[in-house]
């Protein structure tokens, strides 16, 4: 199978493509990605030399980028290039919209004129707003998205969905709830209070913390959108989640357990603007129809996650300080590669 992988540098991008390297022997993927702040090579360089595997600068809101690097016989183009951070789309949605939208749109024209024969959409839970205490999101929720970035990713499902009742094109969209694992960019929640735990520093708790997420552990996310990508009937979606719900606060606290860190580092500041209160999904319909379900409790992930922190401590120092943004430029050679080859 050949994928198109878009966002392949960033967490879950990066991820997915070692997953399937390391588990499916017939595969190849050109990894397209901008390189933005949240794009980090220093994530695949241990898959970097396998000929299997190619890597692209571009980005997904300019034509030419994509339609240079979209060669014909793509089996699969697996989107998961966006702006991703609700705090920076509070400050700013401009970027959101022209990657998360713009861009989205630009690879459905180009999906549609290299006749890409599957258009896989990795959106998220957050298009479906916020819920109270009870219920769950499933695939028949409304989308209320409520903060920049849920609203540009609800855009981009409807450009989707416009593209297959339009056009025919055959798509899936899988909705996530949040990811945690190995490679996330130190903003978020989880590698952030990872990395200051260890560090003895201070943890911001946004409002009261008890702000509800529903977590998975990235590679069972790596595999629903696998397994949706090659069984899922066309224009299906699916809500992906492994009934792992937990408040902020006890999130933070099993992570200074984990770590060893005192519970006195928990600093309150200021709530979000219109922060969610609760994201919770029923997966039973990705379970049941494609047979997905997850292999890791938080329990385990968290430990998991807290120990690859705690081995790799250099890749963290280098997200932390910028230095990972030398990286492409230093390995001239992949990038006379990539260009070459996409341009070939
Ligand atoms: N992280 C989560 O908890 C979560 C949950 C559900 C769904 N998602 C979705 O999964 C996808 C990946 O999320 P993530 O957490 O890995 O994000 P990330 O921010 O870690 O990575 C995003 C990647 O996209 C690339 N990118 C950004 N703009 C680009 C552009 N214009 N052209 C090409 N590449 C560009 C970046 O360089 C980076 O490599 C996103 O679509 C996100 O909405 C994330």
């Amino acid at each position: 199978m050949k994928l198109f992988i878009t966002g392949g540098a960033g967490f879950i991008g990066s991820n997915h493509i070692k997953l399937l390297l390391a588990t499916d022997p017939d595969v190849s993927i050109v990894n397209f990605d901008a390189l933005t702040y949240a794009g980090n090579l220093e994530n695949l360089t241990d898959v970097a030399t396998d000929p299997r595997y190619r890597f692209v600068r571009g980005d997904v809101s300019t034509v030419a980028d994509v339609m240079d690097a979209l060669d014909e016989g793509i089996d699969a183009i697996v989107h998961f290039a966006a702006e991703s951070h609700v705090d920076r789309s509070i400050e700013s949605a401009a970027d959101f919209v022209r990657t998360n939208v713009v861009g989205t749109q630009v690879l459905l024209d180009a999906a549609r004129a290299r006749k890409v024969p599957r258009f896989v959409h990795v959106s998220t839970d957050e298009v479906m707003g916020s819920l109270d205490d009870g219920g769950f999101f499933t695939e028949d929720s409304v989308l209320a998205p409520n903060s920049p970035y849920a609203a540009s990713k609800a855009a981009a499902e409807h450009f989707v969905r416009a593209a297959m009742q339009t056009h025919g094109l055959d798509a899936v969209i899988t909705r996530c709830s949040n990811n945690y694992g190995p490679y996330q960019f130190p903003e978020k929640l989880i590698p952030l209070v990872i990395a200051n735990a260890i560090d003895g520093k201070p943890i911001p708790v946004y409002g009261n913390g008890q702000q509800v997420r529903d977590w998975i552990y990235v590679d069972d996310h790596c595999r629903a959108v696998d397994a949706v990508m090659r069984k899922a009937a066309t224009g299906s979606v699916y809500c992906v989640g492994a009934r792992s719900e937990r408040a902020n606060l006890e999130v933070i606290r099993t992570i200074l357990d984990a770590v060893g860190a005192p519970h006195s580092l928990i600093t309150y500041v200021s709530d979000r603007p219109g922060h969610d209160r609760r994201y919770a999904i029923d997966p039973v319909r990705v379970e049941s129809e494609i047979g997905w379900t997850p292999r890791v409790t938080f329990e385990e992930g968290i430990a998991k996650t807290v120990g690859w922190y705690r081995d790799n401590a250099e890749w963290m120092a280098h997200a932390r300080s910028g230095a990972y943004r030398d990286f492409y430029e230093k390995n001239l050679a992949w990038r006379e590669t990539s260009s070459a080859d996409a341009h070939s």
